[in-house]
């Protein structure tokens, strides 16, 4: 089954096609260069630009696969959780190709792509442990089988991106921040700078795999403001070392988590994924425990098309389709 996808949640216009689970092509445009100047993403210009460049980003994504689409079989979109403007534009989009080609279509959950993610380039076995760390959510998921995912918990103020991408803006560093602040920490020392470590009490309802980054992303406001950044090594040493506070929480949790529920497997994805640090030690402790570890290629970290072709592929084989009526959702949950 060839499916073309299409994914725009947020600020990346991404379109991929994808042959029986093998990626023939994954075009991903940024919008970096448009946001950059208001330190963040504007959804308004968000979804404009997602209009100027769908097509394109199509046609080229069934360029590079060698096809048209004449040879596609199915069509799926990310249909939320994302920004409203920006999800309607690429939901739309395929909709549209899929009623005037008469092709089966796939709304997919932009969370489960991310979870699945991996299996885009390894055999991960149900059931395993997922660390979903992105921009918009930082949470734990015990994935059970296809489509049974259990919330085992989850960030109770920001998402550990959105603290890379606040400490980043506090700093002067610009946008967006993970890449940057990933990128600077090479050069600092991890212990240079003593971070808080929020520790969560397990709440009434049992859950016990939470997080917290708000209190660390408003002690680095304050360090900033109190002592201003004078050299490129205190800026260095203070990327460095809240990287590593946010890298230590996640895994801390993620591997209590892998323990609590007695699986020997950790899947992490979502944009964080793509940090350096983070990757590294995960396959540190992961090797210490006895845990296997998958972790994407780069490419499917942050948002790309490939991840929501395949996870569209799975409840396509299971015979399931839906209907025009689908709409987008902004805070969709898995
Ligand atoms: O999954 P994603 O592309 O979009 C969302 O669904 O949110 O994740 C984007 C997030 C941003 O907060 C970005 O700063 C972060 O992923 N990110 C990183 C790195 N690359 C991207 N954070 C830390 N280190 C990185 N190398
Ligand atoms: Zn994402």
């Amino acid at each position: 089954m060839r499916i073309l996808a299409i994914e725009t949640s947020c600020d990346d216009t991404s379109a991929a096609v994808l042959d029986d689970g093998t990626v023939r092509s994954n075009v991903v445009a940024s919008q970096d260069e448009i946001h950059r100047k208001y330190g963040g993403v504007v959804p308004e210009l968000a979804s404009r630009s997602h209009m100027r460049r769908m097509v394109p980003i199509i046609d080229t994504a069934l360029e590079r696969a060698g096809v048209t689409l004449d040879d596609v079989d199915a069509i799926a979109a990310t249909c939320g959780p994302g920004l409203v403007g920006s999800l309607l534009v690429g939901l739309t989009t395929a909709k549209a190709i899929a009623y005037a080609r008469c092709l089966p279509f796939v709304a997919v959950n932009h969370l489960e792509g991310h979870l699945l993610s991996p299996r885009l380039e390894h055999h991960v076995d149900f059931p395993y442990v997922a660390l979903l760390v992105s921009g918009g959510h930082t949470s734990l998921y015990l994935a059970e089988d296809l489509g049974r995912y259990r919330l085992l918990g989850a960030t109770r103020d920001d998402a550990a991106g959105e603290a890379f991408d606040k400490v980043a803006k506090v700093m002067g560093l610009g946008f967006p921040g993970g890449r940057i602040i990933d990128e600077l920490a090479r050069q600092g020392d991890t212990s240079a700078v003593r971070m808080p470590r929020t520790r969560l009490k397990p709440q009434r309802d049992g859950s016990q795999f939470e997080f917290s980054f708000s209190g660390l992303k408003t002690a680095v406001w304050q360090m900033v403001r109190d002592h201003p950044l004078d050299s490129d090594t205190a800026r260095a040493d203070l990327a460095a070392s809240f990287q590593e506070t946010v890298v230590n929480t996640l895994l801390d949790t993620s591997f209590a988590a892998v323990g609590h529920v007695g699986c020997r497997q950790l899947v992490i994805a979502g944009g964080v994924s793509a940090n350096s640090r983070l990757r590294e030690r995960a396959h540190m402790v992961g090797a210490e425990m006895g845990v296997q570890v998958f972790i994407p290629p780069m490419r499917f970290c942050t948002d790309n098309a490939a991840m929501i072709a395949l996870a569209g592929s799975y409840r396509l084989e299971r015979g399931e389709s839906d209907p025009w009526t689908v709409n987008a959702a902004a805070d969709l949950e898995l």
